[in-house]
């Protein structure tokens, strides 16, 4: 597994949330994928018709744990934090783009990480094929691609019917943590969620948004916004 499976395309919608990147791997992003890809990358379909079949049964709900999502992990530092620190969870991550699924894959083997399992694939086909029986605990979308100009905001992530796509396959009670470093993307997400219905923002400050969660990794991307000089604005949502 790798040149090839670098090649295949992902099979999409006409409106995409990403952009189709050329994929620059380097020799480690490589190997991890071919030597250890079969082992946490997963397809879409088999995962998401049984998703606690493709963890051990030592993490996860099987073994007392939550089941924890992550769309769009980019290089993955976070979801490979959070996997070490929550050993007893199982992560979803969900990324399109191969060389982060190397990196991601790499380095969980160098930390002996069994508990994530990786999907190619568009977050909102996964979340539509996720089999309803087995609902999510917690999804993490950590600085979601923000398309600025007025003309792509139809292709942000986070719009009513992504809400409520989460909302259909969490479970009651269950968490969603939206955080971006975008002024405008984060008060379209805070309208939205007002707007679905579905959520409570919880521990809201006096703009609406939440207050950070001491547990949150920082991010690859959230550091060069704060490069940059831009504030970071959080949603953590509870399900009703
Ligand atoms: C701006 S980056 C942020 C990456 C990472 N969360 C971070 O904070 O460093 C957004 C990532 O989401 C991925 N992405 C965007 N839309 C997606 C979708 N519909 N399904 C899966 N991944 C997606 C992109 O490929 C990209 O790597």
């Amino acid at each position: 597994m790798c040149d090839q499976w670098v090649e295949q395309p992902v099979k999409t919608r006409s409106i995409r949330s990403f952009v189709v990147r050329r994929a620059r791997m380097n020799e480690s992003h490589r190997s991890a994928i071919r030597d250890h890809g079969d082992t946490y990358i997963i397809g879409a379909d088999e995962l998401c018709r049984a998703p606690l079949d493709a963890f051990p049964d030592t993490c996860g709900p099987r073994g007392g744990g939550r089941l924890l999502l992550e769309i769009g992990f980019g290089m993955g530092h976070a979801t490979a934090t959070l996997a070490g620190t929550w050993s007893r969870d199982a992560i979803v991550g969900v990324e399109v783009y191969p060389p982060g699924v190397g990196r991601l894959i790499a380095e969980l083997r160098e930390r002996n990480l069994c508990n994530v399992r990786i999907i190619r694939a568009d977050a909102v086909d996964v979340l539509e094929a996720w089999n309803q029986e087995t609902p999510v605990d917690g999804t993490h979308v950590f600085f979601p691609d923000p398309w600025p100009k007025k003309r792509h905001h139809k292709r942000r992530l986070v719009q009513v019917s992504f809400l409520q796509s989460v909302y259909e396959r969490s479970r009651a009670g269950s968490y969603l943590y939206l955080v971006t470093d975008w002024a405008d993307y984060a008060y379209h997400m805070r309208d939205v969620v007002t707007e679905s219905g579905l959520f409570t923002v919880e521990d809201p400050d006096e703009e609406g948004f939440s207050r950070p969660r001491d547990w949150r990794p920082t991010t690859a991307f959230e550091m060069k916004g704060l490069a940059k000089g831009h504030r970071v604005r959080e949603l953590f949502l509870r399900r009703q």
